[in-house]
């Protein structure tokens, strides 16, 4: 496998518990499948390390959305996949690592907040709706919907392994991966008329 082949920055936008971490994980396994370097940065886990001590005030969020940007970045001009899996409420900064990036494919995972609600994977919303945490998005704080995505995958009624069958379509469409899962084209070689 050249280590030369074009990879992107894979952006999962969307409110808590919508599915950005489920299909993440998913998508990462389908790309190291295909023989191609993949990392994921989550939202929960660079707020341990790259941005620890950051809270979910507009400026932090957009501190975060801007390291994990800039990592995705390194990664992504060097033949790897970057996975952002990290709610990145703000329409103006998601734009302003597109710009930064360039190979950039935005997904918008768009789930009803009341299906995140009943889902509620760290029962975060209960805790929002009852007051114990402010600024939780969704509930107190906002969530600006993607104007343009790439692909938008409706996980409310979609199973994840559809939704995830949709970002590896788009992928294989924008020339990231190669069709069919196939990782490398196979030349096609005219026969020779010896004749
Ligand atoms: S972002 O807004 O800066 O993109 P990020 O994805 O990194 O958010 O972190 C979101 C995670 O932090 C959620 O999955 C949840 O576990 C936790 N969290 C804690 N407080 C909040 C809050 N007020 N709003 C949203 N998420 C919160």
């Amino acid at each position: 496998m050249s280590s030369s082949q074009k990879s992107c920055t894979i952006w999962l936008t969307g409110l808590p518990s919508s599915g950005k971490s489920t299909l993440a994980v998913l998508l990462e396994k389908e790309i190291a499948k295909r023989n191609r370097a993949v990392e994921v940065l989550d939202g929960d886990v660079v707020r341990t390390n790259l941005s620890k001590g950051l809270g979910f005030s507009k400026e932090d969020r957009n501190t975060n959305i801007k390291r994990i940007g800039f990592v995705c970045h390194l990664l992504s001009r060097n033949s790897t996949f970057a996975i952002s899996a990290a709610i990145s409420p703000y329409r103006e900064v998601r734009q302003d690592v597109r710009e930064m990036i360039g190979d950039f494919v935005e997904i918008y995972v768009d789930c009803p907040v009341e299906e995140c609600i009943r889902r509620d994977v760290k029962g975060l919303y209960k805790k929002a709706i009852a007051g114990e945490i402010q600024e939780f998005t969704g509930i107190s704080d906002p969530y600006e919907e993607p104007r343009n995505p790439e692909l938008v995958v409706k996980t409310g009624d979609e199973e994840p392994a559809e939704s995830l069958q949709k970002i590896l379509a788009k992928l294989e469409e924008l020339g990231y991966l190669a069709q069919n899962g196939v990782t490398e084209a196979v030349p096609q070689v005219e026969p020779v008329n010896a004749g």
